[in-house]
Parts: structure tokens; C-alpha cells; sequence
């Protein structure tokens, strides 16, 4: 077969996959609207949030953009992909043109934007080099991100990578940006976004190492399916489903069965004893904080919820400290919702929202200068696509609303 016949058959098998792709996502929209039946996951994303936010201090006074951005998402049909879409229709960042990018997979399926039917691309198609696309959003696993976003920097494209692909590269900003967005001046083309257990400790520990300084942090977590991503919640939902119906659960994404049980290893296990996961968190935390020498000790669990992520956070500080004044200060930091007394919050309390939860907070009797507190918050948004947008935020600005055409 001569190389023109074989770019011909190539050519025309993926054509064949987009339009087989474009009726999947067709076929999957009508049955969709025919189920009347709520899932599991519908449900726990449904339910709510009961609280209002009035009382959080919000990240950025806001500063205008002149000029709209092309922005693209690799990884678009991804549990964080799709949160990063829904930000963008809630004009969080002022958008000329929205590219998604997803494996082959899913190429030639539509996603609703803006009202609009945008077709997910195969990233491995290369259209992204001619798309004179800004900044592009990375949230399609680590290899992806090693094999790609180098070349979008090639490219002169800004990238924010959602994995830990570059993270703890020296020239690399991890950036929260509560507490160190200045950072994102040193970039080189990537600016990395933190672990999302990570991410949701980081504005309250800068607060109580401003205040009183840190002297040891320890982390205990309880991290939803959806820190695997989609297929994450998808294997808790079989799960699930299978055995309320006596049926045999199928085990695929995580390392034992999640439904109605914890694990207590997220990610490989490492030489030192501790998983992957822990260790992010740790060297994440001291690179976020500026505190390379900061002792941290984290434990991390994988728990049968699909959504959001809760820490037990146990700290000792170097000064002592008034509880109440402790609580004020907590309550100044920015995206903070500060809960006391009986109050508490849970996942409930975070699902769909950008705010990370405090509450819990109490003197820790067994040290010196010591305080317990329990942080809630969501993984998909503060814990993954809000940080990331917000840091594009601080770049670009945000769309003044009303006065621009926004609409498409
Ligand atoms: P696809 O849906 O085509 O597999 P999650 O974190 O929820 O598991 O989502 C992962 C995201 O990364 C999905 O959008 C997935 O697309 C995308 N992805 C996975 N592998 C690749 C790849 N090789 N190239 C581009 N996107 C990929």
C-alpha cells in the first residue's frame, strides 16, 4: 500500500470514529433525558449546599481583562475537565474560544458550552499547535502530561497542569493562590496546581503560620472516588449498586474494594512506608508554604463518598495562643468559611462549591501550643479546577460582565 493509501485509510477510520463518537454522545443525551431514575451519583452531587457564603472573604478585587483568551482543556471529558467547562460558563475567565481535547476515545463527542455544541478533539491529532490557543488546562493523568505539555510550551502556550507530572520541578511554581500567587511570575510555561488534599489545607496553615508559626502538622484524610477520577466514581457506583443487588463487585481501579469499606493506601507504596499520595502531601506542602524543613506527617484514605475531600489536621504551633483570636484569624483568610460551636462542616456543606470548610477547632491538650481542626472542601472544584482557574485569574483577569458580549 503506497504512504498516500495508508493516510487515506487512516484518515478515513478516524473520521469513522468521530462520527461514531458524535452518535454515542447523541444517543447517551436522549437516553439520559428517558431515565427517570436518579443514580447514586447524581444524588450526592445533587444535595446540596444549605449554607450561604456571605461571610467569605473572597480571593481577587476584581481586575478587568481587555482582551479575550483562547483557552483549551486536555482531559475536557474528565471529572476535572468538566468542572473547568462549567466554570467557564460561569465566565470566570474572559474566553474567546474554548478547545477540549480528550483521548481518541472520545473524539467527535459534543459537550454543551455557552449553548453551544463543542466537539471534544483527540489530542493526539495535533490541531492544537494551529489553534493559537493562550493557556491550556492539563488534567488527563501524569503521562499525558509528560509527553504533552513540554510541546504546548514549545508552542508558547501557558500551562496549568492539574498532576504531579512537573510539580516539584525547582523552576515549576506550585501555586495555591491564597498564599503564594506571586510565584506564578517565576514560571517558565507551566505553572503546576497542587494535590487536592493538599490544596485545601494550604490557606489555613499559612494563616497559622503567620499568626503563631508552624512547628509540625499532622494530616489524616478522607478522600472521595473522585480523586481517581471519573472511572473513580464510576467503580463506587457499580460497586455499590452490585452489592445492594447481592452481587459479586467488580475491583479495577482501586487497589481493594471500595463500597462500604476504607482504604488506606492511595497511590504505590513508597521505600519509607508511606503511598504516593502522602508524600505529596508533605513535599507539596513545605514547597507551597516556603517551609522545606516544616516536619509533616499525613496519612491518606481513600473512603466510600464520591465527592469531596475531608482532612483531620492536627497542629503544633511554635507560640502559644488565644482560641478565640486563633478562630478571628481563621475567619480573615481569604475563601475560608469558618464553623464554631456545635456547627460542623461535611461534605454536604462543600459539594459544588469553590470555599474550603473549617470547623472542629479545638486545643489539641497532649502538646504545649497545639490545635485540631477538620477542613472540608471540594476535590474537583477548590481541590482541582477552581485553584487552576483562579491562578488564570490572577494572569488574565476576569471578563467584565454586562459589557461585553459574552454570550457565545
Ligand atoms: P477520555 O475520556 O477520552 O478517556 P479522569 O481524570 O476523570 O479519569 O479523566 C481523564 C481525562 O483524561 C479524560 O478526559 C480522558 O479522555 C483524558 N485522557 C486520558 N488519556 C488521554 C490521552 N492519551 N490523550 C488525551 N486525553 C486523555
Amino acid at each position: 500500500m503506497s504512504k498516500a493509501e495508508k493516510e487515506k485509510k487512516l484518515k478515513s477510520k478516524s473520521e469513522e470514529k468521530i462520527k461514531k463518537n458524535k452518535d454515542k454522545s447523541k444517543k447517551s443525551k436522549e437516553k439520559q433525558e428517558e431515565i427517570n431514575v436518579v443514580s447514586l451519583d447524581q444524588t450526592v452531587v445533587s444535595l446540596g449546599n444549605p449554607r450561604s457564603q456571605t461571610d467569605v472573604k473572597h480571593l481577587f478585587q476584581p481586575r478587568f481583562s481587555e482582551k479575550p483568551i483562547n483557552v483549551a482543556i486536555v482531559g475536557a471529558t474528565g471529572a476535572v475537565g468538566r468542572e473547568l467547562i462549567e466554570a467557564f460558563q460561569q465566565n470566570q475567565l474572559y474566553i474567546n474560544e474554548l478547545k477540549l481535547y480528550a483521548s481518541e476515545r472520545s473524539a467527535g463527542e459534543t459537550i454543551e458550552y455557552k449553548g453551544k455544541e463543542l466537539m471534544v478533539e483527540d489530542l493526539s491529532m495535533g490541531s492544537w499547535k494551529t489553534s493559537k490557543i493562550d493557556v491550556a488546562f492539563f488534567s488527563a493523568g501524569g503521562p499525558v502530561s509528560l509527553e504533552y505539555v513540554p510541546q504546548f510550551v514549545e508552542h508558547g502556550i501557558l500551562v496549568i497542569d492539574n498532576t504531579s507530572a512537573f510539580r516539584m520541578k525547582a523552576d515549576v511554581p506550585l501555586v495555591v493562590p491564597e498564599v503564594n500567587i506571586d510565584d506564578i511570575q517565576k514560571h517558565k510555561g507551566i505553572i503546576a496546581n497542587p494535590n487536592c488534599s493538599t490544596i485545601e489545607a494550604m490557606p489555613i496553615l499559612h494563616t497559622l503560620e503567620k499568626c503563631y508559626g508552624l512547628k509540625r502538622v499532622v494530616y489524616s484524610t478522607y478522600q472521595s472516588a473522585s480523586g481517581a477520577g471519573k472511572s473513580g466514581m464510576d467503580e463506587l457506583h457499580d460497586q455499590t449498586v452490585a452489592l445492594l443487588n447481592f452481587k459479586t463487585p467488580i475491583v479495577k481501579k482501586f487497589p481493594k474494594r471500595l463500597a462500604f469499606d476504607l482504604i488506606p493506601k492511595i497511590g504505590s507504596f513508597l521505600e519509607d512506608g508511606n503511598t504516593q499520595e502522602e508524600e505529596k502531601m508533605i513535599k507539596e506542602s513545605q514547597k507551597i508554604l516556603g517551609l522545606a524543613d516544616l516536619p509533616i506527617s499525613a496519612t491518606c484514605v481513600r473512603v466510600p463518598t464520591f465527592i469531596g475531600h475531608c482532612l483531620s489536621v492536627n497542629v503544633e504551633l511554635n507560640r502559644d495562643f488565644d482560641l478565640d483570636e486563633l478562630i478571628e484569624n481563621l475567619k480573615k483568610t481569604q475563601n475560608v468559611q469558618v464553623f464554631t460551636g456545635d456547627e460542623y462542616p461535611t461534605l454536604m456543606d462543600v459539594s459544588g462549591l469553590d470555599v474550603i470548610c473549617v470547623g472542629r477547632i479545638r486545643r489539641d491538650q497532649s502538646v504545649p501550643f497545639g490545635v485540631n481542626l477538620w477542613i472540608v472542601a471540594d476535590n474537583l472544584r477548590k481541590g482541582a479546577a477552581t485553584n487552576a482557574w483562579q491562578i488564570a485569574q490572577a494572569i488574565y483577569g476576569t471578563p467584565k460582565l454586562n459589557t461585553q458580549d459574552l454570550s457565545d
